[in-house]
């Protein structure tokens, strides 16, 4: 935990909040898939992590859990992504859930669901923490989402800023300034 107190946050999600959704989320993905043998949740490094990990919690359908490793060339949002860590799991004729920390231009969703359903899933879908609707580049589905942001960095809950602030059980947004 960071316990010196940093005032370049301002929390936007409390924990309490982030709780109650990621309940809200378990209930509705368990009942979707209420049918389904099991599901193979694929967790995003390593954002997503944290929401996986309490999603998981919640289901009430079993999963196998795996994880897809992803580094983005020329910054985050230049849309040019390689695989550093592949799934385990052969997923073909699997149920799958995507579990991404944040949607923001939405090139590193498109790159992982194409390069996702040529292993021929299933299904595919995807469910996101966060969403930020304003920023996006490519036009991508999620099926389910926690909550929807304004364009603006933020840091907690799994999502870092230089690898900080993952362990902050609640989202605040970063004054890149401060
Ligand atoms: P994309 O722009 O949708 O491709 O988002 C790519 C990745 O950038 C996300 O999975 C996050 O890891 C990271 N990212 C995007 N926006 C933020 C933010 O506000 N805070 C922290 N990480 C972010
Ligand atoms: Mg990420």
């Amino acid at each position: 935990m960071e316990k010196k107190e940093d005032h370049s946050l301002e929390v936007l999600l409390t924990a309490e909040q982030i709780t109650a959704k990621v309940n809200i989320l378990g209930e509705t993905i368990s009942r979707d898939y209420a049918d389904a043998y099991e599901i193979v949740l694929v967790a995003v490094l390593r954002g997503s992590v944290y929401f996986t990990v309490d999603l998981s919690r919640q289901l009430s359908v079993p999963f196998i859990l795996d994880f897809i490793g992803i580094s983005s060339y020329g910054g985050s949002s230049s849309g040019v992504v390689r695989i550093t860590k592949d799934l385990d799991v052969n997923i073909a004729q699997k149920h799958v859930l995507l579990v991404e920390d944040i949607v923001d231009t939405g090139l590193t969703l498109n790159y992982l669901l194409k390069n996702l359903i040529i292993r021929n899933p299933l299904s595919l879908k995807v469910c996101t923490f966060l969403d930020m609707p304003g920023r996006r580049i490519v036009d991508v589905p999620a099926d389910y989402k926690g909550f929807e942001l304004p364009d603006v960095f933020v840091v907690g809950y799994g999502l870092d800023y230089h690898e900080r602030y993952r362990n902050l059980p609640y989202v605040a947004k970063k004054n890149l300034e401060g």
